[in-house]
């Protein structure tokens, strides 16, 4: 048994991350500011004794005693992250510091969630572990894909300089249950508009490629590259390499949903990659992984979880009608919380 830190685990992933290490027996203190994150996510873990939750913005120092630490603190969908481009550089880069200085003093082995942005728009595909990345230091995005590259910089300097133990994951496009509703990404989207009877929007002709990776795979992964040996830092690309167009989405998205969603073709914004796909030979070699989740399986269980969330948000908005004065005729209404907003404020004001 060990004791595990998990950074932004009331997150869409660290949330799914918090449930697997306790459920291998292990003690997970999961700390987030609640920016994007919700105690909702994690609301199944707290009867747990092993499970502790604490609200905390890594962007201050932490004095906790842990073994592990999987660092997934920080926004990750544009839409959020632009919302507050300081805080989001800050998270990411006194975020590293805070928790690689708690990795030095406890001696914990640390782990880094890096996103495949740190290779910017790539003139390579797929994209290997070695290719160093093409990215825009200056533009709105800049705040994340180089606030992240900053971290792994500083991850790779702790370790060569104090010999703090590190892995760096630099993780693809992934989807599953507790994906933020409205981070405005491609699968969230469309099972929701799906859902909702929207029109499904689709950008260009819709032959655009994209891989995604099923949560529960990833996780697997992320669990295996901690326990590799400490030679072993990575950085390692986790994500799945198998393609598909942006219409071939679409399409199983309506076909299990049963919408009768039209689909909805607009023009192609200028920075849309026409394709992002992981070179992982690294992964199958190194952790003898690769993703196992079919996509219509995948998104079968995600399909099930928004479905649970519209519907439980429906009762409580017509419980609240029914109790609220005269009897009206309820028009069915799309539920607040699955319509794009703006994210909650974060803990911390930038300077
Ligand atoms: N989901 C993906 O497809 C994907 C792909 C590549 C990399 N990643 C990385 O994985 C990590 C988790 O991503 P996610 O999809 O679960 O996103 P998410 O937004 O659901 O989770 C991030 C969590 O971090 C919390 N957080 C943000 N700033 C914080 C701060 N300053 N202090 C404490 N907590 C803070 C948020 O409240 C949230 O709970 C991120 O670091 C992201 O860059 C995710």
């Amino acid at each position: 048994m060990k004791r595990i830190l998990v950074t932004g685990g009331a997150g869409f992933l660290g949330s799914h991350l918090c449930e697997r290490l306790l459920a291998r027996g292990h003690d997970v203190l999961c700390v987030d500011n609640f920016f994007t994150g919700s105690k909702q996510n994690v609301a199944h873990l707290i009867a747990d004794p092993r499970f502790e939750l604490m609200r905390h913005d890594i962007t201050f120092p932490l004095y906790v005693e842990v073994d592990e630490i999987y660092n997934l603190a920080c926004p990750a969908s544009p839409i959020h992250y632009q919302y507050d481009p300081v805080q989001t550089t800050k998270t990411s880069v006194h975020g590293a510091i805070n928790v690689l200085g708690l990795a030095k003093r406890t001696g914990a082995k640390i782990l880094q969630a890096s996103p495949s942005e740190v290779y910017g728009d790539p003139d390579l595909h797929p994209q290997p572990e070695h290719y160093w990345g093409r990215v825009n230091p200056v533009g709105v995005r800049s705040c994340y894909d180089e606030g992240k590259r900053c971290a792994e910089t500083l991850f790779f300097d702790y370790w060569r300089q104090h010999g703090v133990r590190i892995k760096v994951a630099r993780i693809f496009n992934t989807y599953g249950p507790r994906m933020h509703p409205s981070d405005g990404r491609v699968v969230s989207n469309f099972i929701v508009q799906a859902l909702l009877g929207d029109d499904i929007t689709i950008y260009g002709e819709g032959t655009q490629t994209r891989s995604f990776c099923y949560v529960d795979d990833l996780i697997e992964a992320m669990i295996r590259l901690m326990a590799t040996k400490d030679e072993f830092t990575g950085p390692i690309n986790i994500g799945n390499p198998v393609e598909f167009t942006i219409h071939d989405l679409a399409s199983q998205v309506l076909a299990l949903t049963g919408s009768d969603s039209r689909l909805v073709f607009k023009p192609l914004p200028m920075d849309d990659p026409r394709q992002r796909q992981p070179d992982i030979a690294l992964a199958r070699q190194v952790l003898r992984w690769e993703p196992e989740t079919q996509l219509a399986e995948g998104l079968e269980r995600t399909i099930e979880h928004f479905r649970d969330r519209l519907l439980t948000q429906q009762i409580a908005e017509l419980a609240a009608l029914a109790r609220s004065g005269p009897r009206q005729t309820a028009q069915p209404q799309a539920p607040t919380e699955l319509v794009p907003d703006a994210p909650a404020q974060p803990l911390a004001q930038t300077a």
